[in-house]
């Protein structure tokens, strides 16, 4: 996906509560996922670590020398950083995450960038939904370091919509040509950049989302990941939904711990597929949904009850086994022991003979991720190996984790949303299934010779930044909206969520969970 060398920075841009940082998360999240080095340099985190939190409107006053100097400074460590980290990693993409709201500001990024040899992309947010900019600030700022210990949520409602005017006095959204003089006082050029007159952005790459998407605007766009990345953007939206997913129910290869296969369900895996539509409507009410299903019959009939629109995705089928479809995980270590042992060494990259890799699985669910950011209400009903992918495309985890997930059968998982991230609710419905999941061997007999296994070693998939405990916050326990409260159970050290045991006597009204 990136050529080596190759090192982009999408710089934001935006006044502040624009969703600048959100959309630098999942920009970071979703190129994580396909294994292209990414970060994201946060300018807040590092003011914070400079000046402190709990600065009042005023240190973003645009004419306020101190904090200007202050704030100049904040940004070039940013840059400082980020420029190290390029040189860390060789090539990767960056988020440079600051409002970067006036012109000097953002010539100067792109001074320092050309001369660090990195290509420059603006992403600005421009929102002038006033009500949805409140709704911003309520959800999500007041819960921000800057206001830690602060109770009365109007004083911060206040604060920050000063802030915000702070900004806008001198805001100039991206395009301008070049003509328009500087606004006074603010943002003093560094002296290695003394005029703007020749700095034209319509002959910068950028994109502008206007209103969360009901304009956008594109400015030379060239390079083919800038292109994917522009295209993710756009995609992206903020409405309110529900997004499930659930294995197919147990299936009669589950049952003789076979792989692969088209089997059909097991009886069990019947009675999972009955008890399902009543799960579903009680988790979503009369809301409209549109089930996606593998081409796999185990998948379909698993979904034949469910009373509504549905479309087949091959890219949905189960990981492809090649040569050991069919095999149980005993008959490949005797049939294929080197094989086996390979699968234990790297399990993310490993490829199975004529099948396919979770890297290969990542790969050719991209396009499912992207109509997954562009819908509303979806369930997906699939399989182990896929699921797992997803998963970890929502919960920001690595490669290493990936393979190992625990996904447990006859389980909805639900998504919710956290600040800049996902959580998982998992409801179990308590019908008998086999385990699948065969845990991480602590070593690994290749050649006759014992070895401990290692990580993946895959580097690529990492989003360090001083604020990732909040881009994939666990915000535990989580509320359901359903009425039936999840409980914290038996997802373990990789999963991230919570398990509810519904029992067969899920039609009833009041459905009673087993914690
Ligand atoms: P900023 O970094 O611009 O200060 P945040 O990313 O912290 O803003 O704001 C997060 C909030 O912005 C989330 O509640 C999210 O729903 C919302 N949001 C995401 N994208 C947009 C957008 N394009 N326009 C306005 N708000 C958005
Ligand atoms: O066992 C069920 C199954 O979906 C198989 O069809 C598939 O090969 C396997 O899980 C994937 O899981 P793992 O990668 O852990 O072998
Ligand atoms: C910040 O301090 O939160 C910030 C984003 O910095 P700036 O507006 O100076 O880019």
């Amino acid at each position: 996906m990136l050529a080596g060398g190759t090192r982009i920075v999408v710089v934001m841009v935006g006044l502040p509560a624009r969703g600048k940082t959100y959309i630098s998360y999942k920009v970071s999240r979703y190129l994580a996922w396909l294994g292209v080095n990414c970060r994201v340099f946060n300018v807040g985190e590092y003011r914070r670590k400079l000046v402190g939190a709990k600065l009042d409107h005023s240190f973003f006053d645009p004419y306020n020398a101190a904090a200007i100097d202050q704030r100049l400074k904040c940004a070039m460590m940013a840059l400082h950083d980020m420029f190290k980290w390029f040189g860390d990693v060789h090539s990767g993409v960056a988020v440079y995450d600051a409002t970067n709201t006036t012109r000097s500001r953002r010539k100067m990024i792109l001074d320092e960038c050309n001369k660090h040899d990195v290509e420059v992309m603006f992403c600005e947010s421009w929102c002038d939904d006033n009500d949805l900019i409140d709704m911003n600030i309520r959800e999500v700022k007041r819960t921000s370091p800057d206001y830690k210990g602060v109770k009365d949520i109007e004083s911060v409602m206040a604060d920050f919509r000063r802030r915000i005017d702070h900004y806008g006095e001198v805001y100039e959204p991206l395009g301008g040509d070049g003509t328009r003089p500087l606004a006074k006082g603010a943002y003093p050029l560094p002296p290695t950049n003394p005029t703007l007159e020749d700095y034209n952005e319509r002959q910068v790459s950028f994109l502008r989302k206007i209103n969360v998407g009901s304009r956008m605007v594109i400015n030379r766009i060239t390079s083919y990941l800038e292109s994917r990345i522009v295209y993710f953007i756009m995609n992206i939206h903020i409405a309110t939904r529900s997004v499930l997913f659930s294995r197919h129910g147990e299936s009669m290869y589950n049952l003789d711990q076979r792989l692969g296969g088209d089997p059909s369900l097991s009886p069990n895996g019947k009675k999972y597929a009955e008890a399902l539509p009543s799960l579903i409507s009680k988790l979503l009410g009369d809301q409209p949904l549109t089930v996606w299903t593998s081409t796999l019959k185990r998948t379909s009939e698993t979904a034949a009850g469910l009373p509504y629109k549905k479309m087949q995705w091959k890219a949905l089928d189960e990981l492809d086994a090649g040569l050991c479809d069919g095999l149980t995980y005993e008959d490949v270590e005797r049939e294929y022991p080197d094989e086996y042992a390979m699968r234990d060494e790297n399990k993310f990259e490993f490829r199975y003979r004529g099948g396919e890799s979770y890297r290969d699985v990542v790969l050719r669910l991209e396009p499912v991720i992207m109509e997954l950011e562009r819908q509303q209400n979806i369930m997906i009903v699939s399989h182990q190996a896929v699921l797992r992918c997803i998963y970890a495309y929502f919960l920001d985890i690595g490669p290493d984790e990936l393979p190992y997930l625990k996904i447990p059968l006859h389980t909805v998982m639900k998504l919710t949303w956290t600040a800049y991230g996902c959580d998982i609710q998992m409801y179990k419905i308590d019908i008998d299934a086999v385990d699948t999941h065969r845990a991480k061997p602590k070593a690994v007999k290749r050649g006759g010779i014992l070895k401990s296994s290692s990580t993946n070693g895959s580097a690529n998939a990492s989003i360090a930044s001083p604020a990732k405990s909040q881009a994939s916050s666990s915000k535990l326990p989580l509320e359901s909206d359903t009425g039936l409260s999840p409980a914290p159970a038996e997802i373990d050290a990789v999963g991230k969520g919570f398990v509810s045991t519904i029992p067969t006597s899920v039609t009833e009204d009041k459905p009673s969970i087993n914690k």
